[in-house]
Parts: structure tokens; sequence; C-alpha cells
């Protein structure tokens, strides 16, 4: 069964943390789908994980419809939440035309980076029906490459608390905080009625959300936040480096990778 808001909603209530998990490809959200995992995110980190972009600024719609169609291709259950890219949230209509295209290509939900100033970009897409996941706290999008950690001190906890508060009453379905200390991803997730789901900002979140190349070791930088759960990059450079020698030694292709002709058809080439 497809999950959607109300499933998650659900999970909140029970609580039991909800699971998601960025993928950009067919194969990988087949993955994430057939494990289980609740929600997958089309994130805009396809820039700088998978595309070799510089930064999140670089990611266009177009790029963003290429790889959430490759998603959705594979999805049965998990729900589908989509990044609206730097550059299509700046006001409200821009933001709506654009979500409306991600909707219209089998997104769940569109996601909006930035804090209370987003309030009329939530509300618009609310208030015409497009499902919206807020994201505060550290802003790829806006804050650029370089991530901090948000609301250490009481000032801007503060903010982060109300600002949550604000997206929530502008029509936000979902929240997503990223790094920002335990305590106030704890304390907004039990002010909010919506799910609010952590990346870096501790266990006490309604559910987590990480990046699939940092726990599966795709990438080479190693984050406190993340934990690797494998290393796919050596185990690909292991495998790669074996394929070149099978090659080199003439190991592969083998008997078993090989068709052979038969005999009598054979002689008739060698005749002529
Ligand atoms: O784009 C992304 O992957 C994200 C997550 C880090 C939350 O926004």
């Amino acid at each position: 069964m497809k999950k959607n808001i109300n499933f998650l909603l659900g999970k909140k209530h029970d609580g039991i943390p909800v699971t998601m998990l960025t993928a950009y490809d067919y194969p990988t959200a087949k993955i994430l789908d057939e494990a289980g995992i609740d929600s997958i995110l089309v994130g805009d980190s396809v820039g700088t994980n998978v595309l070799g972009y510089k930064s999140e600024q670089d990611v266009t719609i177009a790029d963003m419809l290429h790889h959430l169609r490759a998603v959705v291709r594979a999805v049965k259950t998990a729900f589908v939440v989509v990044d609206l890219p730097f550059g299509t949230v700046d006001d409200p209509w821009t933001a709506l035309e654009n979500g409306r295209l991600l909707i219209e290509n089998g997104a769940d939900c569109v996601k909006v980076e930035g804090w209370g100033e987003k309030k009329n970009v939530i509300a618009c897409l609310a208030e015409n029906g497009i499902p919206v996941c807020a994201h505060i706290g550290y802003n790829p999008q806006i804050h650029g490459g370089k991530a901090k950690i948000f609301g250490k001190n009481a000032l801007q906890a503060h903010e982060l608390i109300e600002s949550a508060m604000i997206l929530q009453d502008a029509g936000a379905n979902i929240l997503v905080i990223e790094k920002v200390p335990h305590e106030v991803g704890s304390i907004v997730s039990s002010k909010l009625s919506i799910p609010v789901i952590g990346i870096g900002s501790g266990n006490g979140c309604d559910g987590q959300v990480l990046v699939i190349h940092d726990i599966l070791g795709m990438g080479e930088r190693v984050f406190k936040h993340a934990k690797k759960y494998m290393n796919f990059w050596y185990l690909a450079s292991e495998a790669v480096n074996k394929y070149k020698s099978d090659v080199v030694s003439r190991d592969f292709p083998s008997e078993e990778n090989s068709w052979h002709m038969q005999e009598e058809q054979l002689r008739k080439i060698e005749k002529d």
C-alpha cells in the first residue's frame, strides 16, 4: 500500500520513528522501497553527490524532474518527497508553478528550504493543494556548502522553534530540521503536530533522514551526523581493478561468458 501523510502522522502519533533516505535513481529507489523505507527524498543533494556540481545552487528544475521520474518508476509504497531547487522558491507563484510540475511528474510532496521567511511560499503551495515539507536549520541552498550547527544559543533556538510553528501554521505537512542541537530537534518535534524529520538533529525527532551516499560510503567524505554502514567506494574500486586485471590477463570473458558457432558453420567461413 502506498504510504501517505496520514501514514506518517500515524507513526508520529504512535511514537514510531519515520525512516527517510535520499535516492536519485531507479535501482536505489527500488532497494529503499523494497526495504520498506517510509519516505524517499529526491534531494537537491543530487547536484553534489551525483552530478558533480560544486553547489546545490547549481541544481535546476530539469535536473530534479529527470531524477524524480527515475525514482517514481521504482516506487510502490514509499512516500516521495522532492526538493524545489534553488531559484524556484523565491516567490509564491514561481514555487507554485514548479511545485505543480513536480507533483504532475509523480512526487507526493515538495520540499522548500528556508525558515519563517518562507511562510508565504508554503502557504501558497498548501492552499493550492500541494503537500509540502518545510526544511529549517542548515539550508544548503541558502547557506552554501559550509555546513554549521544552528540554534546553539537560546536566541537562535527560539527563532528555529518559532519558524517551525509559523511554517506548520502556514500549511506544511512535514518538517525537515537539519543540523541543530539534539535539544532543539526534540523540542520542535514535541511542539509540532506534523512529523519532524531530523538530520544531524539528535534522536528525539519523529524520524530521521540521511543522504544515501553517506550511509553506503559512496563518497569520500565522512560526516559526524551520518553513519557509514558500508564502504561502497572501496568495494567498487576493488571490483573495477579486478575487472581491469581480468581483461588484461584474458581471464575475462571466460568460457562461461562466451558463445560458440557450430563446427560446420565455422568450416563454411574458414573456406571463404
Ligand atoms: O537534498 C537533500 O538531500 C536534503 C537532505 C539533506 C535533508 O535536503
